[in-house]
């Protein structure tokens, strides 16, 4: 598998497009199997993620036509198999948001339990909740959910535990060809949820108060096909901000929402970034040097989980101590360990990285363990005194289009080269 190397090389300048939110983008690909004939997504990232997403549609039954760089025509007529083998669901968890769909369309699902990934066991027992209060039973057996509905679903109001993003999206498209009105309480509000509830509109969905705690939907008993164009991915926007800010440059983004990266944009501006904004672009300006803040991560919109280990290598490099607490995930401090072998100071106590900022990282071999860690380590490497070397890199390709070609632009001295370990079994 590839690697990348970089040479730490001073302040990124100019400007970089962002692109579509992989986030947003997986949810949708599982919403076209709702609906009998061709949905057109638009501005979709070219990742292995969105790739394993196709891949995975393809299986159930779904004719797929990339019309061009980022556009997919997507035809769920013939929507007749309802497993999604664990080939391919090992690879992604988010393969078990065909799991509502599925349900919804075919009456019935049997998706391999995606299993914990790095960053925790991500279990999926919300969305299971939220399924059977539709009317669905359950068997989880041999690695597998398998999920039924003799009859058409149910409404019924639903108290997630916990806020989930992608179990949030589970229910939302179960329940909107359910008899009767679904109430979902406790329901996560990132953008990425309003997005799918806008698609899901689009193919005749009657839902409302996405993007709130309370989500209300109205069942209906047949859906259309529809296109959407997937919004900017708010963690790539995030990721390049942080780029500016740990090389001390100045950096335009493009194509990016600003609306969806205030909890970001109001640490950055803490840690003495200049940032400025219009209606999709965002620049940050990095001339006088990071002051170390803390930073806890939330639900949206809260600081973001996303963000932690790239707002970390920040840290590391700030002036004075700062506490970095993650709230979300409990096994999502792996970047910490690569970082110190770059010579971060960084104490961990539980759920919490006690980080003393250092003046200057110094390049160094290190291994990716998870897509945001890598992140976080080229991040790293770009501020670092010398050359870093980055091992399985296809973490990274997971969740970034090009990353190393919008970093060049900017004035980043980094490329990929094959070798690097290889992917995990
Ligand atoms: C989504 O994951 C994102 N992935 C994650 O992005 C993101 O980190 C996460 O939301 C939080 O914002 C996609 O949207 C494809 P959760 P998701 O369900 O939905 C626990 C990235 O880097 N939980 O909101 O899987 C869970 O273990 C990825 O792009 C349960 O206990 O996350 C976690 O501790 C990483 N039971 C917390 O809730 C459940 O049934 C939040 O998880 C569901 C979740």
């Amino acid at each position: 598998m590839n690697k990348i190397v970089i040479e730490g090389n001073g302040p990124l300048k100019g400007e970089v497009k962002i692109s579509g939110a992989k986030n947003a983008a997986l949810p949708m690909f599982a919403a076209t199997l709702l609906a009998p004939g061709a949905s057109i997504l638009e501005n979709v990232p070219d990742l292995m993620d969105t790739r394993t997403i196709a891949k995975l549609v393809e299986v159930l039954g779904a004719r797929i036509e990339k019309t061009d760089d980022s556009t997919y025509a997507i035809d769920c007529s013939d929507i007749k198999n309802h497993e999604a083998p664990y080939s391919l669901v090992k690879t992604m968890r988010a393969s078990c948001l065909v799991l509502g769909p599925l349900l919804a369309r075919l009456g019935h699902a049997k998706v391999s339990l995606p299993g914990g990934c790095a960053i925790g066991e991500r279990p999926i027992d919300q969305h299971l909740k939220g399924l059977s209060a539709l009317g669905a039973t359950i068997d989880l057996s041999h690695g597998y959910v398998d999920i039924h509905a003799s009859s058409r679903l149910k409404g019924a109001r639903i108290t997630m535990d916990i806020i989930t993003v992608t179990g949030v999206m589970n229910i939302m498209m179960a329940a909107v060809l359910a008899d009767g009105e679904t109430v979902i309480e406790n329901a996560a509000r990132e953008p990425e949820v309003i997005a799918l509830a806008d698609f899901l509109r689009a193919m005749g969905a009657n839902i409302k108060g996405d993007g709130t705690a309370t989500i209300t939907i109205e069942g209906v008993t047949s859906l259309s096909p529809a296109r959407t164009a997937i919004i900017p991915d708010r963690i790539e926007a995030g990721t390049f901000m942080v780029a500016a800010a740990i090389t001390g440059g100045d950096v335009t983004i493009t194509n990016a929402n600003p609306k969806h990266m205030s909890a970001l944009s109001g640490k950055l501006k803490e840690a003495g970034c200049e940032i400025s904004t219009d209606d999709f672009k965002i620049r940050v300006l990095a001339k006088n040097g990071i002051e170390a803040v803390n930073v806890t991560t939330a639900p949206y919109p809260g600081f973001p989980t996303d963000m932690q280990a790239q707002f970390m290598a920040l840290m590391s490099v700030a002036n004075g101590a700062s506490v970095v607490e993650e709230t979300i995930f409990e096994n999502r401090f792996m970047h910490v360990a690569e970082l110190k072998r770059m010579g971060a100071d960084i104490k961990l106590s539980g759920n919490s990285a006690m980080i003393k900022g250092i003046k200057k990282l110094s390049g160094a071999e290190v291994m990716a363990t998870d897509l945001r860690a890598s992140a976080s380590l080229v991040l790293a490497g770009l501020s670092a005194e010398g050359r870093t070397v980055i091992s399985r890199v296809y973490h990274l390709d997971r969740g970034y289009e090009l990353m190393e070609k919008k970093l060049e632009k900017l004035g980043g001295i980094i490329r990929r080269e094959p070798g690097g370990g290889s992917k995990k079994p």
